[in-house]
């Protein structure tokens, strides 16, 4: 790994104040493996007491509105979450775009607004099983960042991208370490020929999909693999940090 690998803790609809002490123990440790830039993703009605409890770990939000703050009952913009702490937003997962029918447009309203909040984006994409097994992964992906990455070089170095396989997350399986580098190395491609090699360099793009402590070290050290996007295997401060320790 070239860069400072970025773990970030995806930990989705799960998180009662009981979870502050995963946080703490979380931030304590990473300031013993400063190799690695580690931050977690809690649910909104979290984010404010895990910002106030990190001191070294990075904060985020799963999603934003994809608009100004206003009349819209129930919904958050990226402005309520950079006041409450937040420093990035993870747009685009796949959980989103099949729960929530998000597409292409809103989540490019949804960079938009996080880029004019002063938050980091962490932009996911990934394919289906039967896209795979089709032969289609690679397009897929593709067409899938064409469609979202914001075209101004400027956004590059508040861009993330993470490849998580869809049916990867949560299952137990994962890509293998060929077809991981391979898509990395497609997507970085596209990062260089959308921003030019010299912004591209600072987007790390990231592997998700069942990354567990056991598998973190084989992963983290393929080309191209900027870190790790951990969903639960972040939910118990063990478990994430024997990730964090593997890419330190
Ligand atoms: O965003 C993280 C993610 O979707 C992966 O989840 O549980 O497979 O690590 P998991």
């Amino acid at each position: 790994m070239a860069e400072r690998p970025y773990i970030v803790g995806n930990w989705k609809m799960n998180g009662t104040r009981a979870m502050l002490s995963e946080a703490r123990a979380i931030d304590r440790a990473a300031q013993r493996y400063m190799k690695a830039e580690v931050a977690v993703a809690p649910p909104y009605t979290l984010i404010h007491a895990v910002h106030r409890e990190a001191e070294q770990i990075g904060v985020g939000a799963q999603d934003c509105f994809p608009g100004d703050d206003g009349a819209h009952t129930g919904d958050i913009s990226a402005t309520m979450i950079a006041d409450a702490g937040a420093k990035f937003v993870i747009l685009g997962h796949s959980e989103r775009r099949a729960d929530h029918r998000e597409t292409a447009d809103q989540i490019n309203a949804k960079i938009q607004s996080a880029l004019d909040a002063g938050l980091r984006i962490i932009l996911c994409c990934g394919e289906t099983l039967p896209t795979r097994e089709k032969g289609e992964a690679e397009k897929f992906v593709l067409d899938q960042l064409r469609a979202s990455l914001p075209q101004i070089e400027d956004a590059a170095e508040r861009l993330t991208v993470a490849y998580e396989p869809v049916w990867a997350i949560g299952t137990g399986k994962t890509a293998t370490p060929a077809d991981i580098e391979a898509m990395h190395r497609a997507i970085r491609r596209l990062l260089d020929e959308t921003y030019g090699e010299e912004h591209s360099a600072q987007v790390r793009i990231l592997y998700g999909g069942s990354v567990k402590p056991e598998n973190a070290r084989e992963i983290l050290s393929l080309p191209e693999v900027g870190g790790a996007l951990v969903g639960g295997a972040s939910l118990s401060a063990e478990s994430f940090l024997g990730i964090v320790v593997a890419a330190s």
